[in-house]
């Protein structure tokens, strides 16, 4: 059971862990081992729901999440505050992170410096870039500033971003922003496609490129390797990140 467990995915192993907890209590209530009081089921489910995330190896970070979970849920139901804005305050996170809990990759920004940088890397002459999760749209606007004569794309899943950055990017005729599944349409057309992702898609998208990007194109991984890979050029960002571009010569 403990190797099933383990071989879950984050979120349904999340689930498994706070439903294992709320059993564990009633199992407990029922045996009539446990006080009674609210608190005291809030804090003995939070345990028992720590405790099978780390026999389940769910990431560290997980367990302070599980700890907090249920005890701010009961501390919250004390503030009276209306059902609908729970409700909201889901929808809104739901449209921003969208399948972040499957994919693994999180919304955050590419910053001006980095944007620049990545700009340095482009022919002079025309070229077709792509933003794979292109997010707000924040490397696009960039490029689409300093240079007129390239085309860009951006594929983004999430709902919310993926509107904030057609809005923005609509004053831009070389500015194309799609929403979707960036691993569906081919990169064959790209002189440059731009990652700013997390570790977790790294392997599948060196697959991809070496699968469909031309000799002479590249990939540029805002931070995260490519396993097994070296990259062929690495450039330090003098920001608060201390971002570094990594580049692959397809
Ligand atoms: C770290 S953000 C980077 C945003 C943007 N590229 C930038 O540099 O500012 C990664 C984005 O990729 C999106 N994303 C992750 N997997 C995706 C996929 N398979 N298809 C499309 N978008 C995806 C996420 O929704 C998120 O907005």
């Amino acid at each position: 059971m403990l190797k099933h467990l383990t071989a879950l995915p984050p979120a349904p192993k999340a689930l498994v862990a706070q439903c294992g907890g709320w059993i564990f209590v009633w199992l407990s209530g029922h045996f009539g081992w446990l006080p009674g009081g609210i608190w005291t089921l809030a804090l003995v489910q939070a345990v028992a729901a720590v405790v099978i995330a780390a026999a389940g190896r769910s990431a560290w970070w997980w367990l302070p999440i599980h700890l907090v979970f249920t005890p701010l849920a009961v501390a919250t139901l004390a503030l009276g505050v209306p059902s609908w804005v729970w409700l909201a305050a889901f929808v809104a996170l739901a449209l921003v992170y969208w399948r972040s809990f499957r994919t693994q990759v999180p919304l955050f920004l590419t910053n001006h410096k980095t944007a620049q940088a990545v700009a340095g890397l482009l022919p002079s002459s025309s070229a077709a870039v792509l933003d794979i999760g292109c997010g707000l749209g924040s490397l696009l606007v960039v490029l689409a500033e300093c240079r007129v004569d390239i085309r860009l794309t951006g594929i983004e899943q999430a709902p919310a971003p993926f509107a904030f950055a057609w809005l923005r990017s609509r004053k831009w005729p070389n500015v194309t922003v799609m929403r979707g599944d960036f691993f569906a349409p081919s990169w064959a057309e790209f002189d440059l496609v731009y990652a700013f992702l997390s570790p977790v898609p790294m392997a599948r998208v060196w697959e991809k490129a070496q699968r469909e990007m031309r000799a002479g194109s590249l990939l540029v991984s805002n931070g995260f390797e490519i396993p097994g890979r070296a990259p062929d050029r690495v450039i330090e960002i003098d920001d608060r990140r201390g971002t570094r571009l990594l580049i692959f010569a397809l």
